[in-house]
């Protein structure tokens, strides 16, 4: 079954309201601007949907990221099923031959097991000609990615949605041009240089017979087409969101939470305990189940992470919205250090976390998150002026980092949002939206 959210409906500000939405925190899903074609299983949605094809205010089209340029995304069913795009996209994005090592895709970065995150253990990707080149973020999970709109400041001013951690790729399409050409990753330098490779992929007939069979005259059309392909597969295929964790199959009826897990969920919720629900929504929205994210953007003033080889210049930062890798925003100082809240399914399989990579565990990013103003010393090195906190940016844009909203409006000597066993709560909590759970009979 298949609904359009269309795009100009939502920009109307109009919402489609469903039976199972319950009033949304404060930074609402609603608010996506750009249209989202969903394959939603029946089992989610109950059957208030069934068949039903939802086009809110009528008027259509727009430029739609969430639409591959052929519409092939139309063609499939909520089965397993995927359109030829997305099948060659599927061939395109674990196809090694197609960096200049020879030996990375970008399935060998972005693992299926793993929730479409790094599977190497590393704050930052390796990369590059030889496979030796380090990477400056870590490398994001890309499951339920399709529900992420292109960026976009809301009515309040608050960027929101866009790809990468710093959202200045539009769409996945946009997104994939880079990780062929950056010397860090797949390294090709030119888009002619993948199209060559391209050429003699196994797949090249597949290739030619969707594109045409002149494609290849044109080499940066053959390399645009490809990320087009690689986009109908992210969009498509099931794997990148089944909605089958043990959350899931909770809200379903299905399983029950361990009391420590319902303890963890209720503290998540809890605007005066963790409050993580204010950034990381845990309910229903527009139908779709809780993603947790709003797609929004938070300064969490995360330690710098000397695993970085680029942190060895005192001067290097990563500032995320405002640069280096994304430059319009270079203005708005007020922005700086600020990165995207990533969803929060699956993240017991996507360590390291941040975008730095800085914490192994999801116990140490909890404690981070409450301890990080009530007890510095954890957290940060200590130099000529005491402890340094905000150690990761230059010292004119700490004040950018969030100290007001629950759980890090703390003081130094205060009690934590959440002590030791909460923490431990919240921890088992997030173990629960782990995909691929199997009730038990
Ligand atoms: C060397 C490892 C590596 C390779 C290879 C790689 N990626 Fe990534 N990917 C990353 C990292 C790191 C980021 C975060 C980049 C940033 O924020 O600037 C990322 C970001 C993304 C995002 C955006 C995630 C978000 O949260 O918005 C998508 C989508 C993506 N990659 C898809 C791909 C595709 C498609 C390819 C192949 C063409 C690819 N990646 C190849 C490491 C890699
Ligand atoms: C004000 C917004 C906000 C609140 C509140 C918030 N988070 Fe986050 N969260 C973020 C942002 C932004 C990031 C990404 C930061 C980065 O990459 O530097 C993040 C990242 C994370 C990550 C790492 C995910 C990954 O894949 O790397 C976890 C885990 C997490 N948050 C859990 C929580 C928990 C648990 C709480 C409540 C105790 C919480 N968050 C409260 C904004 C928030």
């Amino acid at each position: 079954m298949l609904f359009v959210l269309s795009e100009q409906c939502l920009r109307q500000g109009s919402r489609i309201d469903l039976k199972d939405d319950k009033t949304y925190h404060s930074h609402l899903i609603s608010q996506l601007q750009l249209s989202i074609m969903l394959f939603v299983r029946a089992s989610s949605l109950g059957v208030l949907f069934s068949g039903l094809l939802l086009s809110a205010c009528g008027g259509g089209g727009g430029t739609n990221s969430s639409t591959s340029p052929n519409q092939s995304s139309s063609s499939a069913s909520s089965t397993a099923a995927l359109s030829d795009m997305a099948a060659l996209g599927k061939q395109i994005f674990f196809d090694p031959s197609l960096s200049a090592s020879g030996v990375q895709s970008c399935g060998t970065c972005h693992v299926p097991s793993r929730a479409h995150a790094g599977d190497d253990d590393l704050a930052v990707p390796i990369g590059g000609p030889n496979f030796k080149t380090q990477g400056f973020r870590n490398t994001p999970a890309l499951n339920y990615l399709q529900f992420n709109p292109a960026f976009f400041f809301d009515k309040d001013g608050t960027p929101t949605g866009g790809f990468t951690r710093d959202g200045r790729a539009d769409t996945f399409a946009i997104q994939a041009e880079r990780p062929f050409l950056a010397p860090h990753e797949m390294a090709n330098g030119t888009k002619a240089k993948m199209a060559e490779k391209l050429e003699r992929a196994s797949y090249v007939a597949e290739f030619r017979r969707i594109f045409g069979a002149s494609i290849f005259n044109n080499p940066d059309d053959a390399f645009d087409r490809a990320t087009f392909a690689i986009a109908a597969f992210e969009k498509e295929a099931p794997e990148f969101h089944p909605f089958d964790s043990k959350f899931d199959a909770f809200l379903d009826g299905k399983a029950t939470l361990s009391e420590q897990e319902l303890r963890g969920f209720a503290l998540f919720n809890d605007p005066q305990k963790g409050n993580c629900a204010g950034c990381h929504p845990s309910t229903r929205a527009n139908g779709l189940p809780p993603l947790f994210t709003d797609f929004t953007y938070d300064n969490l003033g995360v330690p710098r992470n000397t695993a970085i080889a680029a942190t060895a210049d005192p001067s290097y930062f990563d500032l995320g919205l405002c640069g280096p890798d994304r430059t319009d925003l270079a203005d708005r100082k007020d922005l700086c250090g600020a990165f995207k809240v990533p969803s929060l399914r699956n993240v017991a399989i996507t360590a390291p976390y941040f975008h730095n990579g800085k914490f192994n565990t999801l116990r140490e990013v909890v404690s981070f998150y409450v301890r990080r103003d009530t007890n510095p010393e954890e957290w940060y090195p200590s130099g000529v002026n005491g402890i340094e906190k905000f150690n990761d940016l230059p010292p004119e844009y700490r004040n950018n980092v969030n100290t007001t909203e629950v759980p890090y409006n703390r003081k130094l000597g205060d009690q934590p949002a959440l002590d030791s066993d909460e923490i431990d709560a919240v921890v088992a909590f997030l173990n629960t939206l782990t995909d691929g759970y199997q009730p038990q009979h």
